[in-house]
C-alpha cells in the first residue's frame, strides 16, 4: 500500500478515536490525560490556594480534594456555618497533613470590592504566601432573553465579573510586587462561557466576558499561570440561588433527580486542572462534552445548530436527557 494511502488510513482512525473520546469521556481529552497520568495534586502539598464560593457546590468539593493532598486553604464566601462544615470536612479528609490553622476561614462578601484589599492582606497576614487564587464564586440565570430588566445585566456582571477583576487585580499586583510576577489565577467558568446556552443570556454573556479579561490577562503576564475551568451541569444547589430576568428574583429550585455530573468529580477535576497549570479545561456528562468540542469550532458549531434546537439544548442542560 502506498504510503500516502497508509497515513489517509492512520488520519481517519485517530480522529475516529478522538471524537469516541469525546463521548465516552466527562471531561475534555487533555484533562482526561492529565488525570491519568499528569502531575499529582501531592505536587502542591504545602502551597497556599485561595478558594472563593467556598460554602458550597463546586467551591466545597475543590476545598476537599485539595485537602487530601495536604494543600493549605483560605475558604471564602459569606456563610460562615457551612464555612465552618467544610472546615471541619478537609481537615478530617487531610488525616493529619493539615492542621485548623492550615485551613483559614475567611468570610467575605464578593461584592464589597472595598474590602478585597484588606481580605488579601488577612490572607497574607495569616499564611505569609499566596500561590493560587481560584474565582469560583457566582450565580447563574434562568430568563428569556426579551424579559430580562438591564439591572440584572447589571447585578449578575456585578457579581460574576467585575467582583471577580477587581479581586483579581488585587492579587496579581500582589504577585507583580512580591514574588516577581510568578502566581497562578484560576475561574470556574461554564461551558455557557465558549458555547451559547439558551435562558442564560448574561450569564453566557458574563462568562465569555471573564474568559476575555483573564486569556487577555496571561497576553500581558506570560509567567502568571492562568487556568479557566468550564464545567457544564453539576449537581448543585446553584438553581435555588440563580438570577431570573426580573431583579431580586430567584430561580429556587433544585436539581435533584437531573442528570448532572457529581459536584465531587468535578472538584476533582479542577484539582487536575490547577495542579496541571492546564490553561483551558471543561467537563460534562454526555452528550456536554462532545458538544463543548463542536461549540469550539466554528463548522462544527453550524453543523450541531442543524441538529439541537433550543428545546433540546435545554433539556441537555437541565439534565432531563
Ligand atoms: N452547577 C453548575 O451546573 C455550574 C456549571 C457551570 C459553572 N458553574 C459555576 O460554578 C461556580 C460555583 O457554583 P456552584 O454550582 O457550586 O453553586 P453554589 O453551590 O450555589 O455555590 C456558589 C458559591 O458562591 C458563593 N457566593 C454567591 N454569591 C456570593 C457573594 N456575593 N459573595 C461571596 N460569595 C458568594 C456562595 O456562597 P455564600 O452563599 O455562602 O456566599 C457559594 O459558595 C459559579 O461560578 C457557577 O457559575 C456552575
Amino acid at each position: 500500500m502506498a504510503f500516502l494511502e497508509l497515513l489517509f488510513i492512520a488520519l481517519v482512525l485517530y480522529y475516529f478515536l478522538y471524537v469516541v473520546l469525546w463521548l465516552v469521556l466527562d471531561c475534555n481529552v487533555a484533562l482526561w490525560y492529565k488525570s491519568r497520568f499528569g502531575v499529582s495534586l501531592s505536587s502542591m502539598r504545602g502551597q497556599v490556594v485561595w478558594i472563593t464560593g467556598a460554602s458550597s457546590g463546586i467551591g466545597r468539593a475543590l476545598a476537599i480534594s485539595l485537602a487530601r493532598h495536604g494543600v493549605r486553604l483560605v475558604l471564602s464566601a459569606r456563610r460562615v456555618s457551612q464555612l465552618e462544615e467544610v472546615q471541619a470536612e478537609c481537615i478530617a479528609v487531610a488525616r493529619g497533613l493539615l492542621a485548623q490553622k492550615d485551613v483559614f476561614i475567611l468570610p467575605m462578601d464578593m461584592l464589597q470590592l472595598e474590602q478585597h484589599q484588606s481580605h488579601l492582606n488577612k490572607v497574607l497576614n495569616h499564611f505569609e504566601r499566596l500561590d493560587v487564587l481560584v474565582n469560583n464564586a457566582g450565580r447563574s440565570q434562568r430568563a428569556n432573553w426579551a424579559d430580562i430588566e438591564i439591572e440584572v445585566d447589571r447585578d449578575l456582571f456585578e457579581l460574576d465579573v467585575f467582583a471577580v477583576v477587581h479581586l483579581t487585580r488585587h492579587v496579581v499586583r500582589y504577585f507583580l510586587e512580591q514574588t516577581g510576577g510568578r502566581g497562578h489565577i484560576a475561574a470556574t467558568s461554564s461551558v455557557a462561557g465558549f458555547g451559547v446556552v439558551p435562558f442564560s443570556a448574561t450569564y453566557c454573556a458574563a462568562k465569555h466576558a471573564l474568559n476575555a479579561y483573564l486569556r487577555a490577562l496571561k497576553v500581558e503576564q506570560p509567567k502568571l499561570e492562568v487556568s479557566i475551568f468550564s464545567p457544564g451541569p453539576i449537581a448543585t444547589n446553584f438553581l435555588q440561588e440563580a438570577f431570573t430576568g426580573s431583579q431580586g428574583e430567584k430561580v429556587g429550585l433544585s436539581t435533584a433527580n437531573q442528570k448532572r455530573m457529581t459536584a465531587e468529580r468535578c472538584g476533582e477535576l479542577f484539582a487536575t486542572a490547577i495542579a496541571n497549570k492546564m490553561d483551558f479545561t471543561w467537563c460534562g456528562l454526555f452528550p456536554v462534552n462532545a458538544i463543548a468540542y463542536c461549540a469550539r469550532n466554528p463548522t462544527l458549531t453550524k453543523i450541531l445548530g442543524q441538529f439541537m434546537t433550543e428545546k433540546t439544548l435545554n433539556k441537555i442542560r437541565e439534565g432531563k436527557m
